[in-house]
């Protein structure tokens, strides 16, 4: 009788451990690809291009070697004008992200689909390629998947670019590695969740929107406000120009920092950003010793902030 307590305590912890154990070998063998990609997954993974954390490619988390996001208007080799469309355009040598290199992740179907119907196993790194997302039906299932427009349309990245003008061109991918090098994600989340947050700031994503994906950079710990669907809310180009040279210009009690070093050395027409100057003026501004603040300078086509508001503004 003395030993039955231990007994009960033995085998309660022989059910734990093979509990725990059964947990540890049966999980990996859950078919994690079985999540069929959704169309956000997909356009996630073309427009950021490979990883946006740390990668060998980007030693300094500046967001090199990162496809260009374009719309297209007019077919690139004929010239035809078309219906607007999104096409990701990977010029020689930029790494190809995941959901090529391993198209097992995008789950079953839509792997099918982007192999044989869009034939992305015949996309080239080293050449480049040009891609843009098309939907079919598989198995009865309606899904979107990738096609290779080099292999089947012939249509080349410095063609596309070239036929492209420079305000349809996004850096979204450069600027998804801005956010996260610039940590964002300390203040702002990138995921509502199913509270009431569906009000304000949109449904939560699905599971699907995430295959692929690396890293994901929701965040965790929020301060402000989610920015998953941001520019659904607010599309403003010259609010977001504002609010990031200095947040108190539109926001007078914002808590974000400002991040006008973003504007890089010149403006738009080449000349060099004062940026003492510019704060003298503000606070001249803060002072009540002028009406208006200092003007925003209009940012250079290849300054960080540019390629930054090109990322929020395509979270819609
Ligand atoms: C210290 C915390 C903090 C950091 C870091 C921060 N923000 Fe913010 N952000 C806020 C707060 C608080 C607000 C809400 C008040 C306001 O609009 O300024 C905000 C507002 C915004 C908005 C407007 C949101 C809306 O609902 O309209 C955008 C867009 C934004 N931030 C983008 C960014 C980006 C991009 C970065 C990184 C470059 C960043 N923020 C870094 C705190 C932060």
């Amino acid at each position: 009788m003395a030993f039955r307590e231990y007994k009960i305590g033995t085998r309660l912890f022989g059910v734990a451990l093979g509990g725990s154990m059964m947990i540890t070998l049966y999980f990996p063998t859950i078919d994690m690809t079985s999540v069929q990609a959704t169309e956000v997954a997909l356009r996630k993974a073309l427009s950021a291009g490979r990883q946006n954390g740390f990668a060998y490619e980007d030693p300094f988390v500046t967001g090199e070697g990162k496809p260009v996001t374009v719309v297209l208007r007019k077919d690139p080799v004929t010239g035809e004008k078309m219906e607007p469309m999104e096409a990701y355009v990977f010029p020689p040598g930029t790494p190809f992200p995941s959901a090529i290199r391993h198209p097992r992740t995008l789950g079953s179907g839509v792997k099918e689909l982007s192999l044989q119907q869009g034939r992305i196993g015949e996309a080239d790194e080293s050449r480049g390629a040009v891609f843009y997302v098309d939907h079919a039906t598989y198995q009865g299932e309606k899904l979107a998947y990738i096609v290779n427009a080099t292999a089947i349309k012939g249509w080349q990245p410095e063609q596309v670019l070239a036929s492209v003008p420079e305000e349809d061109k996004k850096y979204i991918g450069t600027g998804k590695t801005l956010f996260v090098r610039e940590q964002c994600w300390w203040c702002h989340t990138l995921l509502p969740e199913q509270t009431q947050d569906w009000q304000y700031f949109g449904v939560p994503p699905r599971l699907g929107d995430f295959n692929s994906e690396g890293p994901t950079a929701f965040g965790s710990d929020r301060k402000a406000p989610d920015l998953l669907h941001v520019a659904s809310r607010n599309s403003s180009r010259e609010w977001m120009l504002m609010h990031f040279f200095n947040p108190r210009l539109v926001q007078p009690h914002s808590i974000m920092p400002r991040f006008d070093y973003l504007w890089d050395e010149v403006d738009a027409n080449g000349n060099k950003i004062d940026y003492a100057a510019w704060r003298k003026a503000y606070e001249e501004y803060e002072e009540g010793k002028r009406i208006y603040p200092p003007e925003v300078p209009e940012p250079h086509p290849d300054s960080r902030i540019r390629k930054l508001v090109d990322f929020i503004l395509s979270l819609k």
